[in-house]
């Protein structure tokens, strides 16, 4: 990495005029946050519970979470009294996302999203050509855009579904298609989704991934039938091809990072339980396809119980598989939910080391997401209810997985003799093998020049024209791996944004003296 040692900084050509012809910007740094903690490890690892006890069961549950999350040590947001658990999600729709309210709640609150229709097969499938699945993403865009730019990681929901998924998909001229041509198209869905997230939203996490929805009938008794399922339709009743090729396809095509989950509801009622377990067994049978279980979670107060939610916990926790929470929700309809939400996540912070995150259904009870009235959430108008502080309190009474903090104190002495200290603390988790984040060297080491956006060796005007078209149209700029990793010079680790394009512009004309301008301290990094 050549770092800031600039070999020739061209184009020094320069004026104010050209500057105010892409973005205004203010010359004052932003305060950096510094106290946002990174969780780069893994929480696996509890000798007290017995069906952790050997090595290889502890290693390959930790090497199927994805814990880059950020949270703030200290902070008031629900993910920060959650962060050394688990990370902590909701489900919101595009047109919750524009409202600043819904905007300035999820970030306070939140470190991972989930789109409740937005991602969903009707949503992203454009059209069917032959073997081919069009994607189009627009209908998630808002919400990606969002998540990219604040750094919150994403859930992506679902791929394989018996529902709200175009019956087109299945069929040619109103005929179902052949098994070997459905595979295709659910290779062809799987690659071209992964592949838009990827050019669409190139600094978005997708830290995991439901390949298949709601595989079973209700209580026991396996698959969906044909009456219920066009994928049953295609493949025959009971045959779970598709299933293993939806995660095989997924598994080819996912980031590294994006673990891969098997979800359902009512999958703490045993029945349900032993499906899962019986599909995820067939899953890892046929290879390395499947990371976790996801759980849904739609329970109801006085009939659930935080114990039978336990029971299956443990059940999952022995495949050796991670598990995630995926839509957290409690209906009132028997009773109020006061007890059984604080009892629910003491069960899952108590599970920590094997539940990597846990995502409420919606943000607030007045989004929608389930037709019924009676569901509940720990907060009413973005405000929290008198129970989510029953929640939160749960964090003084429950021992997180060991985790060892380590202070790393930088000092960073500008031009102007001001003196900026940062004390930045990485969170590991004491099982994990992963060495401690430097995210400024890890940054630092993607780079070969910083500010160089089109990879030419150079710094100059260029450089800031090609962040600005990629920009304005992605379609057609597009900036490259090593080009967006030297871009982003703003607050290096968030991504490009016009400030990538003022900072070169500023560092042209000599108001900073080097590249990056600063280190962003909420920043999710992957190895
Ligand atoms: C299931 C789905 C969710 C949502 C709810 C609605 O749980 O996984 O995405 O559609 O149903 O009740």
């Amino acid at each position: 990495m050549i770092g800031n040692t600039i070999k020739k900084v061209l184009g020094l050509t320069v004026s104010a005029a050209i500057l105010s012809f892409c973005v205004p910007f203010s010359v004052s740094a932003d305060d950096k946050n510094d106290k946002s903690y990174i969780n780069s490890g893994s929480n696996a690892g509890d000798e007290s519970d017995t069906a952790y006890e050997t090595a290889d069961c502890i290693g390959r549950v930790a090497s199927r979470q994805n814990l880059n999350y950020t949270y703030e040590k200290g902070g008031d947001g629900f993910k920060d009294y959650m962060g050394p658990y688990f990370r902590l999600g909701a489900a919101v729709t595009g047109y919750e996302i524009n409202k600043t309210v819904a905007q300035e709640f999820i970030k306070k609150n939140y470190n991972s999203i989930t789109c409740m229709n937005e991602m969903k097969p009707d949503s992203i499938i454009a059209g069917v050509n032959g073997d081919e699945v069009d994607i189009s993403l627009n209908s998630a865009k808002a919400i990606l855009k969002f998540a990219e730019h604040n750094g919150i990681g994403v859930h992506g929901h679902t791929f394989v579904w018996y529902s709200q998924t175009p019956s087109y998909l299945f069929q040619d001229n109103h005929e179902y298609v052949s098994k070997e041509r459905m595979n295709k198209r659910l290779e062809s869905m799987i690659k071209n989704t992964f592949s838009e997230l990827r050019s669409q939203f190139p600094n978005l996490q997708v830290h995991s991934y439901d390949v298949c929805n709601e595989l079973f009938i209700n209580d026991g008794g396996g698959m969906r039938p044909e009456s219920g399922s066009n994928w049953a339709k295609v493949y025959g009743e009971g045959n779970s091809e598709f299933v293993v090729n939806a995660f095989k396809y997924a598994r080819e095509y996912a980031p590294e990072d994006c673990k891969l989950y098997l979800s359902d509801y009512n999958e703490y009622m045993s029945k349900k339980t032993d499906d899962l377990i019986d599909m995820a067994k067939k899953i890892m049978k046929e290879g390395d396809y499947i990371d976790g279980i996801g759980m849904q979670a739609h329970l109801i107060s006085r009939y659930s119980s935080a114990s039978e939610f336990e029971t299956a916990i443990k059940q999952f926790e022995a495949l050796g598989l991670d598990i995630q929470i995926t839509e957290l929700d409690i209906s009132s309809s028997t009773g109020p939910v006061d007890e059984l939400y604080p009892q629910i996540f003491e069960v899952a912070m108590k599970h920590a080391k094997n539940i990597s995150c846990v995502t409420l259904s919606r943000t607030t009870d007045e989004s929608v997401w389930r037709t019924d009235d009676y569901i509940r959430l720990p907060f009413s108008n973005y405000q929290p209810k008198n129970f989510y502080y029953d929640i939160i309190a749960l964090a003084d009474k429950i021992d997180p997985p060991t985790v060892t903090t380590t202070n790393t104190l930088t000092t960073t002495t500008t031009t102007t003799t001001t003196t900026t200290t940062t004390n930045t603390a990485t969170t590991t988790v004491s099982a994990t093998t992963t060495a401690p984040v430097d995210i400024k060297e890890l940054l630092d080491s993607k780079v070969s020049i910083w500010g160089d956006a089109n990879c030419d060796d150079n710094i100059d005007m260029s450089d800031t024209v090609i962040i600005m078209q990629s920009l304005a149209n992605p379609n057609k700029y597009k900036l490259t791996e090593q080009g967006a990793a030297n871009a982003d010079v703003y607050e290096a680790g968030v991504g490009i944004t016009t400030n990538d394009a003022a900072s070169i512009q500023k560092y042209l004309l000599g108001i900073i003296k080097s590249l990056p301008e600063s280190y962003s301290s909420n920043v999710t990094a992957s190895k």
